[in-house]
């Protein structure tokens, strides 16, 4: 059976005391219930090691991105290594925010993902389209390409590793969601695609997740849907109660 998830992506929000404090609302929570799905926070990578110092539950940390180099003189950067190292367990890569501000590209991606797996963080990779793509009915193509070229190098034991999040750029903090039709036939897609490149067992295994102005008002019409396996939640899950109903919401 593969494994629900839900991922809050704290983007650049929240300092440190306001990190802290909401994460040990959630972790309050977490405790006091037995949740199904397995919950992942995105911090920011300067809140990693504090936070993981503060786990008594079975939440995971997540950085929201590595360096693609594995060590070295790159000022500034910080490398898959030295976040493992602090605690995180995970690292989301190819964020379309990262595409866009950071100019990352496929080919990039395909290397950092490599590195990540090197250094034993698993990987939340994101896909999606522009608002341009889905009206010139190309998205399928682009979302292919997205996932053919950054995670098609893999071998069999690697993709294991691989969460996919599928976060339509025109959905993303624009309080616009994808219909769950929309979402799911996109996931199906990419099931499909997982399926002819690697094996059935590997692409039924594999948990993908909607993200995209998910909230507690639609994430469970959302989660309904076969392929839905769960969300990659930005602005609702900086605040603990709606990121513990959509959690909720997860049947
Ligand atoms: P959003 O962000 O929920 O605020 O749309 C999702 C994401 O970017 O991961």
């Amino acid at each position: 059976m593969r494994k629900k998830i839900v991922i809050a992506n704290w983007k650049m929000n929240l300092n440190i005391q306001e990190g802290i404090l909401l994460f040990e609302e959630i972790q309050k929570e977490v405790l006091l219930n037995n949740f199904n799905p397995i919950i992942i926070l995105a911090v920011p990578h300067t809140h990693i090691n504090s936070i993981s110092e503060k786990l008594s539950s079975n939440i995971y940390i997540s950085a929201q991105d590595c360096s693609i180099y594995e060590n070295g003189a790159y000022t500034g950067d910080i490398s898959a290594e030295i976040l493992y190292s602090v605690g995180a367990k995970y690292v989301i890569l190819g964020h379309s925010e990262r595409r866009k501000y950071y100019a990352e590209n496929n080919l990039l991606l395909s290397k950092k993902v490599s590195i990540a797996l090197k250094n034993n963080l698993k990987v939340i990779y994101c896909c999606g389209e522009t608002i341009s793509d889905r009206e010139s009915n190309t998205y399928f193509e682009v979302i292919e390409n997205q996932i053919k070229e950054s995670l098609f190098h893999l071998n069999n034991d690697e993709i294991k590793n691989i969460i996919i999040a599928y976060e339509p750029v025109w959905a993303i903090g624009t309080g616009l969601t994808a219909s769950s039709f929309q979402a799911q036939e996109v996931h199906l897609f990419i099931r499909n695609l997982i399926e002819k490149n690697f094996n059935k067992n590997i692409a039924d295994e594999l948990s993908i997740l909607y993200g995209g102005s998910c909230n507690p008002k639609n994430s469970s019409e959302l989660f309904s849907k076969n392929d839905i396996d769960g969300g990659l939640i930005g602005g609702a899950s900086l605040n603990s109660n709606d990121f513990i109903k959509i959690i909720n919401s997860i049947k």
